[in-house]
């Protein structure tokens, strides 16, 4: 049930949130993953119900329960994870990609496990790219007025901090707001807070936050709510 003390700000708006990692399949038992929980996207589909939206939550390999009240459809990979995010924006007011998407997946999948043979070297996995499901959404714009929003995981590296980055990875997106979340040192990935900057599609920065996922995501939220058109 909606907060009896937060704002309605998105009633009647409809919101898909992609959440958790996705798994691409070596072969019938493996597959290749990463350390999303999901925790993030799960917060922000529950910040999104309690303000009155209509949630969507595409769920991919959740470490944690989807929340109540909001449709939920489990996806295993990029591929499926494209799928049903792009049937749910048809009709989206907003769309948010905060699962963690394989960049690569496996070229080839056997039918039968990957076996071991005596004196043979280990196999050769080749990889194809994954579709950028965000850029795709930001390019095609697949409905009037859509807000998309794209989330970045940075360590920063010893030439770029993790906000250079950010800001970069926002004007190649295209997406209307990028969550860049430092993740250096393992943080994020299971926690339970979060530092996150929003930045517009230019890298300007437009929020900053810090504190629970819960919190991080009514600020993701609060930076949203400006861009939609109204009616
Ligand atoms: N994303 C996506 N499809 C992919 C890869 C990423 O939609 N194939 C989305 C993620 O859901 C996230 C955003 O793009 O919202 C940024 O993901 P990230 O991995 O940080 O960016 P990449 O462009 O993949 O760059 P890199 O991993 O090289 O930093
Ligand atoms: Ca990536």
């Amino acid at each position: 049930a909606p907060s009896a003390s937060g704002p309605l700000d998105l009633a009647g708006r409809r919101v898909v949130i992609s959440a958790g990692g996705t798994q691409e399949p070596l072969d019938p038992v493996r597959f290749l993953g990463n350390r999303s929980s999901g925790r993030q996207g799960v917060a922000l589909a529950e910040a999104a119900r309690d303000r009155g939206a209509d949630v969507h939550l595409v769920a991919a390999n959740l470490l944690v329960p989807a929340p109540h009240g909001v449709t939920v459809t489990p996806v295993g990979s990029a591929l499926e994870l494209r799928d049903a995010v792009r049937a749910a924006a048809a009709e989206a007011d907003v769309v948010v990609m905060a699962a963690a998407v394989a960049d690569f997946r496996p070229q080839t999948v056997p039918d039968s496990k990957i076996k071991k043979v005596a004196g043979s070297p280990p196999p050769t996995i080749t990889l194809v790219e994954n579709p950028d499901i965000l850029a795709e959404l930001a390019q095609d714009r697949l409905r009037a007025d859509q807000v998309v929003v794209g989330f970045a995981a940075e360590t920063g590296d010893a030439e770029t901090g993790v906000l250079a980055l950010g800001q970069a990875k926002a004007r190649r997106k295209g997406a209307d707001l990028l969550v860049v979340n430092d993740v250096s040192g393992g943080r994020a990935f299971g926690a339970a807070d979060n530092t996150v900057h929003v930045l517009d599609r230019n890298g300007t920065v437009c929020a900053e936050a810090t504190g629970t996922k819960r919190d991080v995501a009514d600020a993701i939220l609060d930076a949203v709510v400006p861009l939609l058109v109204h009616g």
